[in-house]
């Protein structure tokens, strides 16, 4: 029987590269990873529970698929990621069609639990032990030497590299810390190799990938070295054929003058930088559990610009926290006008189980909430457009991803999306150009090719 294999991916970058990982996997045990879920007999919703909406959706897909379940006998369906680790169990309550749940340290275990269900040894299969163990999940390690061509990685030259797993921060707001774990490090020597691997496999753009990069080899027992991430970030971007740099997300409380110098030394680190803010009042960063105030946030990003002056900041930002008052909200929008950052992802606050703050009362009204949104991104997609008018008539190098007919689209250092032309039709994903821009969006930016 053939194995055909469909995966959707919800959620950050994390679960982007698991579900990498997971294709890997599962193609050493004959499955062939598809773009479409017509024809899969192997169907696993890779999920996010960060908001409430985010788990919602995966409730109801997993709903819509119960007819395909019942029509071909043959099809699995499975559930991994942060929702499979917070509701384990519980998910076959809601929906019985389910046949695996496998939380998210245990998908190295994948192969062997599909193979006790194709042997009918069992009808389902639960593995969501978070082992919080100082040994780091041994597929992290096996699967870098992995074929490119899978549907989940977007553009072949630029790729993830996680580079610790877990939280230990425990923001009142946040799920994550429940869903992923406890912090723990990879070693820099298995990092090392992972990139190498990539870069002689003709990768050319790394990310960094953790919940909390700043506070990498803080929790390394493995190898008990003085691990730090400027260090690790220097020898990364030290490998032959890099070409460009990056990691995400930081913490703001861990962001040190080391790693702000790193912007102004390292040639191939991208002059971005992802510094989720979340509120502009410190009543409400307090009740987060931050452990940073505005001032300090904003004394960091004035010494960070003066070691790159033109770096583009990008933040995260939670409305309608328990709690917060109309005053606590232009707090935030100041925030916002004061850095004037190039762009933020904001999002109405949800209680996640588990978290403090679901214990907080002064819920604010959803139609509250809503309000604020739309006023927040207003605001923000008014900055984002200035910001990017400002690299109208400037050269800037852009790596392509994507190629539709005679245009292409890259990304610029600073990340920012750049649509071009390519008339001469020389330019192939994975190329870097130099690129004059003419037009300027909210989200993007056009330009021509300088020859
Ligand atoms: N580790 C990263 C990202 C965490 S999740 C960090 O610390 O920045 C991404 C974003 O989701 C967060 O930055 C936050 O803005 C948002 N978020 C997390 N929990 C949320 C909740 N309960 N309700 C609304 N937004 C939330
Ligand atoms: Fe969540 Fe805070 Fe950890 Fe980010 S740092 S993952 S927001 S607990
Ligand atoms: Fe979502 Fe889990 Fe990432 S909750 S944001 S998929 S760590």
């Amino acid at each position: 029987m053939s194995k055909n294999l469909y995966i959707k991916t919800f959620g950050c970058q994390m679960n982007e590269r698991d579900s990498e990982i997971i294709e890997q996997l599962l193609a050493q045990e004959g499955y062939v990873a598809t773009a479409e879920p017509e024809g899969a007999n192997l169907i696993l919703i890779n999920t996010c529970s960060i908001r409430e909406k985010a788990e919602q959706k995966v409730f109801s897909l997993l709903g819509a698929l119960r007819p395909e379940k019942q029509k071909n006998p043959n099809l699995l369906l499975g559930v991994t990621g942060c929702v499979a680790q917070q509701e384990g169990e519980h998910i076959r309550e809601r929906m019985p069609h389910v046949d695996l749940i496998v939380g998210t340290q245990q998908i190295y275990r994948l192969p062997e639990m599909l193979d006790r269900l194709r042997q009918g040894m069992t009808s389902k299969e639960i593995a969501t032990n978070l082992e919080n163990s100082f040994t780091i999940p041994p597929f992290q390690k096996l699967l870098i030497n992995a074929p490119p061509a899978l549907p989940s990685i977007a553009c072949a030259f630029k790729r993830f590299v996680t580079i610790m797993q877990g939280c230990d921060n425990f923001c009142s707001y946040c799920v994550v810390p429940i869903t992923r774990g406890r912090e723990i490090s990879r070693s820099m020597a298995d990092i090392l190799e992972e990139v190498e691997i990539l870069v002689s496999q003709g990768v050319r753009e790394i990310t960094l990938l953790g919940q909390n990069v700043n506070s990498y080899g803080a929790a390394n027992p493995v190898t008990r070295q003085p691990l730090n991430f400027p260090r690790l970030l220097r020898e990364v971007a030290a490998i032959k054929g890099l070409q460009r740099i990056r990691f995400t997300t930081s913490h703001p409380k861990d962001l040190t003058e080391d790693l702000m110098r790193c912007f102004a030394e390292i040639d191939n680190l991208c002059p971005h930088f992802h510094l989720p803010v979340q509120s502009g009042s410190n009543a409400v960063l307090r009740r987060m559990n931050r452990k940073y105030t505005v001032e300090t946030y904003l004394e960091k990003v004035t010494l960070l610009r003066r070691y790159r002056p033109d770096i583009a900041l990008a933040t995260d930002i939670i409305v309608g926290f328990p709690g917060e008052t109309d005053d606590d909200f232009q707090a935030t929008i100041d925030l916002l006008n004061r850095v004037r950052f190039h762009s933020s992802f904001s999002f109405k606050y949800s209680d996640r189980p588990h978290t403090r703050s679901a214990e907080f009362g002064d819920k604010i009204p959803e139609e509250v909430k809503s309000k604020r949104l739309s006023i927040l991104q207003e605001q923000q997609d008014t900055i984002s457009f200035e910001r990017n008018c400002e690299y109208i008539g400037k050269k800037v190098e852009v790596m392509i991803e994507t190629k539709n007919g005679a245009d292409f689209k890259g990304r610029t250092p600073g990340n920012h999306i750049v649509h071009c032309p390519d008339a001469a039709a020389t330019l192939l994903p994975g190329d870097l150009a130099m690129v004059c821009i003419l037009h300027a969006g909210k989200h993007s930016l056009r330009g021509e090719i300088e020859n």
